[in-house]
């Protein structure tokens, strides 16, 4: 069985193709449609899930949760609660994803083998072969690696296959995340114009301007630092959400707080709530308008703005993107849920043997959201950052380029590989350093010919070609800062598997 999965920041979510040929959502064990990102250690066991946030108020020491942010982040671990061991990002992600499967085999009375699995579409190379690796990790053979906003496209599109030649925006804003892809759909063609987004944006940093406000006016009026209190901050990020939450209905919401014998109770209006996340919604506007004009359109060009993600709950969003493009945006599909149901889709367009899998001729064009270049020397001897590949490209998408060879019989070749758009290497992410054996006896100044790609799931790949000689020199191995070892990648296996996960 091939399946879809949503792996959120905050909530994930699963789908699949039913009897019908159509995409449908897997309930959880639990009975629920979204299943929140939350670990709760209890001796080896690891319960993933409601019951897992619930307990994140109070046992702070016992959770795990949003480590979705931490993806491609080699350098962030946190302790396994209850077991005396350190995990990564990838190992938090490969526990989640083991409870959203062992729950989709369970309701669908069938072993799930093949997943497609979402991300954002601003996810650069470390986090994309992060989330490959967390799949691995507990045996899963991953399709395809699926951009959040093309994956919504692709669901909207399958509900629904009379829109022909229409330009739409799709604006998500998950819980960690925000991404905006530009999007024509023509005929059986999606084809993503352009995207943009910013990895380190959503509902979460909505909590974030909340709790800042609310320990200000706890510490001017107590002179208490709550941030030394881990229960009460943990208390007060459970509280915060939920005055968020209820300022997108309501006018105003208390927020009780108490730390050391004083208590406190700090009213939060929705004016108060708009002026405290402007800048953040000010900033997803500019990318917005960014992203439209590398799509080379303007707001009279698109017919429809999509909501996905939770955030775009929030009624200062809608208000931004109407005002700003003239569009009322459009609430048609579940904001929970749509990434997921076009995870189902792309998953059984890529099975040949499910009768199912109906709408079999949709074609789905994506592009990358980051340039990939090398670091090489300008004029004036300085190391300069050179594009290869320019962002927003058809993926799979590769170009090349020759370098030549600086020594008599130069044994080796090394290449930075950035991804960014700066020429300054300050400014651009380092994926990696690609290293090439090269074969004996080469004269001073021989060509290599460098080929850089992006590949479907928007993985960085290199090849290297001895021109002289006419030999293909193979895949040059990117040393990732992120990687690690196959050696690494069993040991890791091997004690997820110890660990029993419900
Ligand atoms: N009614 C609401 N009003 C405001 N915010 C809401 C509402 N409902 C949910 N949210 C917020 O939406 C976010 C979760 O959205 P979603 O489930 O789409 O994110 P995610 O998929 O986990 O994250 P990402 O896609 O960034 O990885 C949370 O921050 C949550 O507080
Ligand atoms: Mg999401």
């Amino acid at each position: 069985m091939k399946i879809g999965i949503d792996l959120g920041t905050t909530n994930s979510a699963v789908a699949f193709i039913n009897e019908h040929g159509a995409a449908e959502i897997l309930t959880n064990g639990e009975g629920e449609r979204t299943t929140p990102s939350v670990i709760l250690m209890e001796g080896n066991k690891a319960i993933v899930g409601e019951v897992a946030k619930e307990a994140s108020i109070t046992q702070v020491d016992d959770t795990i949760q949003f480590v979705k942010r931490q993806m491609g982040n080699p350098s962030f671990k946190i302790p396994l609660p209850g077991l005396n061991k350190m995990i990564n990002a990838v190992e938090a992600s490969a526990i989640i994803l083991k409870k959203l499967v062992q729950d989709a085999e369970q309701e669908l009375s069938e072993k799930v083998t093949d997943v497609v699995v979402t991300v954002p579409a601003y996810f650069d190379d470390a986090k994309r072969n992060a989330t490959i690796e967390a799949a691995e990790m507990i045996g899963l053979n991953v399709l395809k690696i699926i951009n959040e906003p093309t994956s919504a496209a692709l669901a909207y599109y399958h509900l629904d296959k009379e829109k022909t030649n229409q330009n739409i925006a799709i604006y998500d804003l998950g819980g960690g995340t925000f991404d905006i892809s530009i999007v024509n759909i023509n005929n059986n063609e999606i084809k993503v114009l352009s995207t943009d987004g910013d990895s380190n944006l959503g509902g979460f940093d909505f909590d974030n301007v909340i709790i800042d406000y609310v320990i200000n006016e706890f510490e001017d009026e107590t002179d208490i630092d709550l941030y030394d209190d881990d229960d009460a901050m943990q208390e007060l990020r459970e509280n915060a959400e939920k005055c968020k939450k209820s300022l997108s209905r309501r006018a105003k919401y208390i927020v009780p707080v108490s730390s050391s014998g004083h208590s406190m109770k700090v009213e939060i209006t929705k004016e108060l709530f708009n002026e405290l996340i402007n800048n953040l919604v000010d900033r997803t506007k500019i990318v917005m308008e960014d992203t439209l004009s590398e799509a080379g359109l303007t707001w009279n060009n698109v017919d429809k703005v999509l909501l996905v993600g939770g955030s775009t709950r929030v009624p200062l969003i809608s208000e931004m993107i109407e005002s700003f493009t003239g569009i009322s945006p459009s609430k048609e599909l579940n904001p929970d849920e749509v990434v997921a149901l076009g995870a189902a889709v792309q998953a059984s367009l890529m099975d040949d043997n499910n009768p199912n899998a109906t709408k079999a001729n949709i074609v789905v064009k994506d592009v990358n959201s980051h340039s990939l270049g090398t670091i090489s020397l300008n004029d004036a001897g300085d190391d300069e950052n050179s594009i290869i590949l320019h962002r927003n490209t058809e993926i799979p998408c590769s170009s090349s380029r020759e370098f030549y060879t600086v020594h008599e019989n130069q044994q080796k070749l090394s290449l930075d590989i950035t991804e960014g758009e700066d020429t300054d290497p300050e400014y651009v992410n380092i994926i990696g350093t690609s290293n090439l054996e090269l074969p004996p006896g080469l004269p001073i100044g021989s060509p290599i010919k460098i080929t850089i790609s992006y590949d479907k799931n928007g993985i960085v790949n290199v090849v290297a070609k001895d021109v002289t000689n006419n030999v293909d020199l193979g895949e040059m191995v990117i040393e990732r800062k992120s990687n690690i070892t196959q050696i690494e990648m069993e040991e890791k296996r091997e004690a997820l598997l110890s660990i029993e996960v419900e």
